[in-house]
């Protein structure tokens, strides 16, 4: 695959860059995403580890997760873990332990960003962007053509 090139308003594909592109779609990294079995225990190590604390607290009743996230500096630590057993995030837990789990972009326009993986052929979970927590907008990449990391895309 060809690195994926972002295209400015008014410019169309076969203008944009082959080489790589002008201006990242990425603006910030949203959060790291971490699966966990004990919510409170992850919430208590980085409180009492780090002096973390939590930001924002959310059941996310579609996903099937339960979600704390701890602000650093403009971004998050989010701590997910499931509210039922066919939640993925459970599915994951029994899969491969705790660990990461995937990693939030911030981007400007999700639908932009969604439409510059499915151009690249890669493979997306969501076809079309939907909401997530904190009344964002978002859309996941699968890893499998992403390199292994399971990726979210986050509009605020
Ligand atoms: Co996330």
């Amino acid at each position: 695959m060809s690195p994926v090139s972002a295209r400015l308003p008014g410019e169309d594909a076969a203008q944009s860059s082959q080489s790589g592109q002008d201006v990242s779609l990425l603006t910030e990294i949203d959060h790291v995403a971490i699966a966990v079995h004990d919510l409170g225990a992850a919430i208590d190590y980085y409180r009492e580890t780090f002096g973390a604390v939590v930001d924002h607290r959310e059941v996310v009743e579609s996903d099937g997760v339960e979600e704390a996230l701890l602000k650093v500096a403009e971004s998050y630590i989010q701590l997910l873990t499931p509210t039922r057993d066919d939640s993925p995030v459970a599915k994951y837990l029994e899969r491969k332990g705790e660990g990461l789990h995937h990693i939030g972009y911030r981007v400007s326009d999700c639908a932009a960003a969604l439409d510059a993986v499915k151009a690249q052929g890669g493979k997306v979970i969501d076809e079309q962007p939907r909401p997530g927590s904190r009344g964002t907008t978002v859309a996941f990449v699968h890893p499998k053509t992403a390199f292994g990391t399971l990726i979210e895309l986050v509009q605020e």
